[in-house]
């Protein structure tokens, strides 16, 4: 079966002859503040997930924390007559599933295509069945046929019905029982010829600016949503991070680097991860001071006043977080389990040294910052994929 759409869909994109114009679709950051508590063990536990990525279900834990307080959502309408459902964003997973909450029907365009399905995210799980059925995103962005995940069970998506995967196909292998990998949505968009090339666009925007709400671009990058150069870099080939939007930096903070290594550019994650060395080595730098009831560093106004920027060198650009970058939105300090008057920063720990393969988690805080730009390039197998990144509107704003 997986050949069959496969060789069907190889065929399709060369038929493809001039650029559709720009796709763009609104995304809005929900903010569930009965889960704000969580974001940082969530965090932690869905970076143990992207870790032991094909290494199984052990990591199902029955928590409701794969939203963990801040989540972007789209809606999508899946089926014939459709049925609409509100999706996580993700760019760390590549299944396309629905049924988390709102139940799913079979329509006019529905054909089950596999008995198994199952993906786990450290912080969350799902099972079900598989259906092709058609996903619009839009009036403009119909993917079809679609494979998509139905959940029979899941944990760990309360309030939401499921995912839009969004990260490269290589992660749907063994995801699906008979086939090997199923096309993601910007597959099924790229090679049925809505999208010009297999490139997806994020802008983010902090949660006090612009309201939350920010835009995916499909096919191609959306220059109205950032400024200056955008640049690119390779997908890493140190394994797991190979496997996702992952790259190689540098950190530096203020004058000095504190570590360097292979991670991952996800969407889902709210915050910044580092490996432990590199965590403490920030924290000393910083002068933070773990805060047990946030799981956050903490600093006094006197700190904050002297925090430096923390610099991400990313193949040869700076990526500057500012010190208002570096921090949680103040208004949520107290939400998160904190003090009111105090200053959390934003940067959290992995819980294990770096050289794994996966030595950090760029997450939100970041994507917020800077626009980034994600391309699968030709292969399937994420080995000519590379990420992009540029300064945003937002990227030296003072909005926390
Ligand atoms: C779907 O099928 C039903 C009958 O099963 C039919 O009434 C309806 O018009 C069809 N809808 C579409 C959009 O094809
Ligand atoms: C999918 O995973 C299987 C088992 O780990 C592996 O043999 C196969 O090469 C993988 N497929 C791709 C396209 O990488
Ligand atoms: C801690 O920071 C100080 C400067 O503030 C630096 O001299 C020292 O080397 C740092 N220690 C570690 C382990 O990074
Ligand atoms: C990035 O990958 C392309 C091929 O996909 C290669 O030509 C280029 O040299 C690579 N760049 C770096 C900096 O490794």
């Amino acid at each position: 079966m997986v050949a069959r759409l496969f060789v069907l869909a190889a065929l399709c994109f060369t038929l493809v002859a001039s650029a559709p114009p720009l796709r763009t679709l609104p995304l809005t950051k929900l903010v569930d503040h009965s889960k704000l508590k969580n974001v940082v063990k969530s965090d932690q536990a869905r970076a143990k997930g992207l870790k032991n990525v094909n290494k199984g279900d052990t990591e199902r834990e029955p928590v409701n924390t794969f939203a963990n307080g801040f989540a972007y959502v789209v809606n999508v309408a899946i089926g014939s007559p459709a049925s609409t459902y509100s999706l996580i964003v993700d760019t760390g997973s590549s299944n396309t599933w629905i049924g988390a909450d709102k139940s799913f029907h079979e329509t006019n365009t529905s054909i089950l295509v596999s008995d198994f399905v199952a993906v786990s995210y450290g912080s969350g799980f799902f099972e079900g069945v598989a259906y092709v059925d058609q996903v619009a995103l839009s009036d403009d962005l119909v993917a079809y046929p679609q494979v998509i995940g139905v959940a029979g069970i899941s944990s760990g998506f309360d309030g939401y019905d499921g995912i839009l995967g969004l990260g490269p196909t290589i992660l749907t292998n063994g995801t699906v029982y008979d086939f090997e990998l199923v096309d993601t949505v910007v597959d099924t968009l790229y090679y049925d010829g809505h999208i010009p090339a297999r490139v997806l666009g994020a802008a983010l925007a902090p949660l006090n600016a612009n309201g939350g709400v920010g835009s995916l671009a499909f096919g191609a990058p959306d220059p109205s949503q950032y400024t200056g150069l955008l640049s690119y870099t390779n997908v890493t080939k140190a394994y797991p991070s190979s496997l996702y939007f992952g790259i190689d930096l540098r950190f530096d903070y203020g004058p000095r680097t504190i570590g360097y290594g292979s991670g991952i550019v996800d969407v889902g994650t709210t915050i910044i991860l580092l490996a432990s060395d590199i965590y403490e080595a920030y924290a000393n730098g910083t002068g933070g001071v773990y805060d047990f009831s946030v799981g956050l560093l903490r600093l006094d106004e006197e700190g904050y006043n002297k925090l430096q920027p923390l610099n991400l060198r990313i193949n040869g650009a700076t990526y500057e977080l500012t010190p208002n970058a570096q921090i949680l939105p103040r208004t949520l300090n107290v939400e998160v389990g904190g003090d009111e008057d105090a200053y959390y920063l934003i940067v959290a720990d992995l819980g294990y040294p770096s050289g794994s393969g996966l030595d950090f988690i760029l997450g939100q805080s970041f994507l917020e910052r800077f626009y980034s730009v994600y391309d699968s390039g030709q292969n399937y197998d994420n080995t000519d994929s590379r990420v992009g990144f540029a300064e945003t509107k937002y990227s030296f704003s003072e909005t926390n």
